[in-house]
């Protein structure tokens, strides 16, 4: 197959010619912010450049601070969830109907015709034909970037196995730049299940563009794939690995949990009780701008108690799953103009 070179030279660059009378398109006059994701696909963080991911930034906030409701009227969302999501799915979809577009999809793989044996490649070709834009969720590693591969129309990765969650990525640093006012020279601890969890492999390579401090906490067997500490290195990031939560707390300001992937886990999940459970009184010396921030669901790796304290970053976490969703929907689909 001719793969990504021809899919990617082949991925139509979709511009409104009323929106190119302006003038305005796809450039941040000020700064030169060129819109460089039209048309593309997301299939991994590591797709994203740094000005690409700060250009998401950019133009969340703008979703965030104002309403677009007619920006993507005429555009559909294909919406293709083979594997239980709450937030994404549906803040996907909120995204785009805030937008003015409309949304086709599947909550469920039962509900389609894969239960027939149809293959991925050919379902995500024919899903391509009926929409403008696919966001697809699926439990094997790799499915998003044969979907891509599938399909001209673009592909957004929303999590595919223990692989990678790029666009929970996008509003975790969306959130972390709101609530500590910056990026750049923070200390960040990522907890939990480092092995299996998406959104700590995403979110690793993704701050590898930022001047940060990272701190990895999780029990030996839930440590960090190699690949990614590989690349860490590589790009001369400063961290360290931790047992206990309670040897990093003092130090940072964002402490990112995330749950055990249990139903990732070949092998009996055991050893990690005390390392990946964040209790209030482990609270008692953290600095004070201290925010907690989790991908959600929470299972019991955060006692409730916390949620009312100021520390508790993680439900305004995931209502930034919304703007920052529209601005990767309004950007690939070409319409957004940041001048
Ligand atoms: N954060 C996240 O991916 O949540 P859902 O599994 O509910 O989509």
């Amino acid at each position: 197959m001719g793969g990504k070179n021809r899919y990617s030279l082949g991925k139509k660059v979709l511009v409104d010619s009323s929106a190119l009378l302006n003038g305005k398109l796809f450039l941040d006059k000020k700064r030169g912010m060129k819109n460089t994701l039209a048309g593309k696909d997301v299939v991994s963080i590591s797709n994203l450049s740094r000005e690409e991911i700060e250009l998401v930034l950019k133009a969340a906030g703008k979703m965030k601070s104002g309403s677009m409701p007619e920006l993507l009227k005429g555009k559909i969302l294909a919406s293709c969830f083979f594997e239980p999501s709450t937030r994404t799915r549906l803040s996907f979809e909120a995204a785009m109907l805030r937008l003015g577009g409309s949304v086709i999809g599947f909550a469920e793989a039962g509900t389609t015709s894969a239960r027939k044996g149809e293959s991925l490649s050919d379902s995500m070709r024919v899903i391509g034909s009926y929409a403008d834009i696919i966001v697809i969720r699926h439990p094997q590693e790799g499915s998003a970037r044969l979907a891509a591969e599938a399909t001209e129309t673009p592909v957004i990765n929303a999590g595919d196995g223990a692989n990678q969650h790029p666009t929970q990525t996008l509003l975790d640093l969306f959130t972390i730049r709101e609530c500590q006012g910056k990026i750049d020279d923070l200390h960040i601890a990522l907890a939990g299940d480092l092995k299996y969890g998406r959104t700590i492999h995403s979110l690793s390579l993704a701050l590898a563009h930022y001047p940060v401090r990272l701190y990895f906490v999780a029990p030996e067997i839930l440590n960090l794939p190699d690949s990614i500490t590989h690349e860490l290195r590589k790009k001369g990031v400063k961290f360290s690995f931790h047992e206990k939560l309670e040897e990093v707390i003092p130090k940072v300001d964002i402490l990112y949990m995330s749950r055990i992937q249990k139903e990732r886990f070949p092998e009996q999940a055991e050893g990690f009780e005390n390392t990946c459970k964040l209790k209030k009184g482990h609270l008692e010396k953290a600095k004070k701008n201290l925010k907690i921030l989790h991908a959600l669901p929470r299972v019991d790796e955060i006692e409730t108690a916390i949620d009312a304290t100021p520390f508790a970053h993680y439900f305004q976490q995931s209502a930034n799953g919304v703007p920052v969703r529209m601005a990767l929907l309004a950007l690939i689909l070409g319409k957004l103009d940041l001048a």
